[in-house]
């Protein structure tokens, strides 16, 4: 095994890993499908498939969906599920690009919503096209994708991102009755232009509030937003969504390196968030190709809403890994792992300023004379430097580090940061400054 290889995060034996897709409990087991190409560096998409009964080990199951249709011969697309008198139901994205000399935004290619349905949550029956590109409503490209279906009060809707023939970003919102025939009711859009197109989005109410996540992407970006090449956040929303409700603010959901298209799901009481680890960015390399995969999955998240801020923590059943602690107080600054790579971080009562070293290759830094909290690469960036959090006291840190990931939990959940990280060697972790802490190894 290679030292990278994740010990608790989802990701591929071999091949390529994005967007994970129709989340859901159904029939005793937490079933995730993802994105998922042959091929390390990408390839025609197809859904891999994993299920568990708890959230902490998974089961891989037979490729769930394959791009083995005329209107999906290029890629069985994002998708979600629904789960309604004991089948599930898929709606994904038959991507197909035509072959010729197009541009494929407004020519050359189609994006077709389909509808799967499985009996038994492990093969498909029937796969049947609900709308082809002729069905979206005038004034959009080609680029209409990645529908995600909920139920609300005996209803069911469809959120799907698109790109506008201006160039501009938008959430077209659908609703039906019987899952098969839609109406599209109406759409989220901003006034100014707001990046070019809106992936992956999510529609969903949250401690009485009602949350649209989306990835828009192209947002010119600054120093402390916007950093990575396509943006991943939440437009708070207003009003009833499917009259008059609009968008009042966008945030951020992570800012570290690596994290994009999330998705949600809910099961008993909670809403889970899964997101992908990765992000296409030409100026990275991710060293884990030569081992013939590449990227993974976040760790499980739990959200909530307080503040106008979507707070995100890990799902407890993280807890239930945790074996050995080891406290960092006055005199103990420094762990040395050894062979282990698992651990689940909590650090408490912070001064001014402190900062963190994860083995030889991150620095995680704060000062509140700066106001920020700055992540930062000492080596094997690969091609990485810093990310930024602005934020003038710090509370709190959770870290979930795996072998090649850490995710940073801030203020209780308030902000977040997931990153991969590629080590040479794992020493130690160690701190500076007024910091307490428990370090927990994980039993994975
Ligand atoms: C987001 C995305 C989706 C699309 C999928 C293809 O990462 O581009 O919009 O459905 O990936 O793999």
């Amino acid at each position: 095994m290679n030292n990278w290889r994740q010990r608790y995060h989802i990701e591929p034996k071999s091949g390529w890993l994005n967007d994970p897709n129709g989340l859901c409990f159904f029939k005793g087991y937490y079933h995730v499908f993802y994105q998922y190409a042959y091929e390390p560096v990408g390839g025609n998409k197809y859904w891999a498939h994993l299920k568990s009964k708890d959230l902490i080990n998974w089961e891989e199951a037979p490729l769930f969906l394959s791009p083995d249709k005329e209107f999906d011969k290029n890629g069985a697309y994002s998708g979600s599920a629904l789960v309604k008198d004991d089948m599930m139901h898929i709606f994904y994205t038959g991507n197909v690009k035509h072959k010729g000399d197009f541009d494929y935004i407004n020519t050359g290619r189609e994006n077709n919503t389909v509808h799967a349905v499985s009996k038994d949550g492990e093969c498909v029956y029937s796969k049947n096209v609900i709308m082809f590109n002729k069905d979206y409503p005038d004034g959009l490209t080609l680029h209409v994708r990645d529908p995600k279906v909920f139920e609300y009060e005996c209803k069911y809707y469809m959120v799907l991102g698109a790109r506008t023939k201006e160039d501009k970003g938008e959430v077209l919102v659908y609703e039906s009755e019987d899952l098969d025939s839609w109406n599209h009711i109406r759409t989220f859009e901003t006034m100014a232009k707001f990046g070019y197109m809106w992936e992956c989005p999510d529609l969903f109410e949250i401690n009485g509030q009602w949350i649209l996540m989306a990835c828009p992407q192209g947002l010119e970006g600054g120093k402390y937003e916007f950093q990575n090449i396509h943006s991943c956040g939440y437009f708070i929303i207003d009003g009833d969504f499917r009259k008059n409700g609009y968008i009042v603010e966008y945030k951020e959901a992570d800012l570290g390196f690596d994290f994009y298209a999330p998705q949600t799901f809910t099961h008993e009481g909670r809403r889970l968030l899964l997101g992908w680890m990765g992000m296409p960015d030409a100026k990275y390399t991710n060293p884990t190709v030569e081992y013939g995969y590449q990227h993974c999955m976040s760790t499980f998240r739990e959200l909530d809403f307080d503040n106008d801020t979507l707070i995100m923590k890990p799902a407890k059943e993280y807890e239930s890994l945790r074996k050995h602690c080891f406290n960092f107080d006055e005199g103990n600054k420094s762990y040395s792992v050894g062979d282990d790579r698992a651990f689940d971080l909590e650090t408490q009562n912070f001064g001014d300023k402190f900062d963190i070293e994860i083995f030889d290759t991150l620095k995680l830094d704060f000062d509140s004379g700066r106001g920020d909290f700055e992540l930062s690469f000492i080596a094997n960036g690969y091609g990485r430097d810093a990310r930024y959090i602005r934020v003038k006291k710090i509370e709190n840190l959770r870290l979930m580090i795996d072998a090649s990931s850490v995710e940073i939990f801030v203020n209780d959940g308030k902000y977040v940061m997931s990153n991969r990280m590629y080590p040479s060697e794992y020493k130690d972790i160690k701190v500076n400054g007024n910091i307490t802490g428990k370090l927990y190894k994980l039993d994975v």
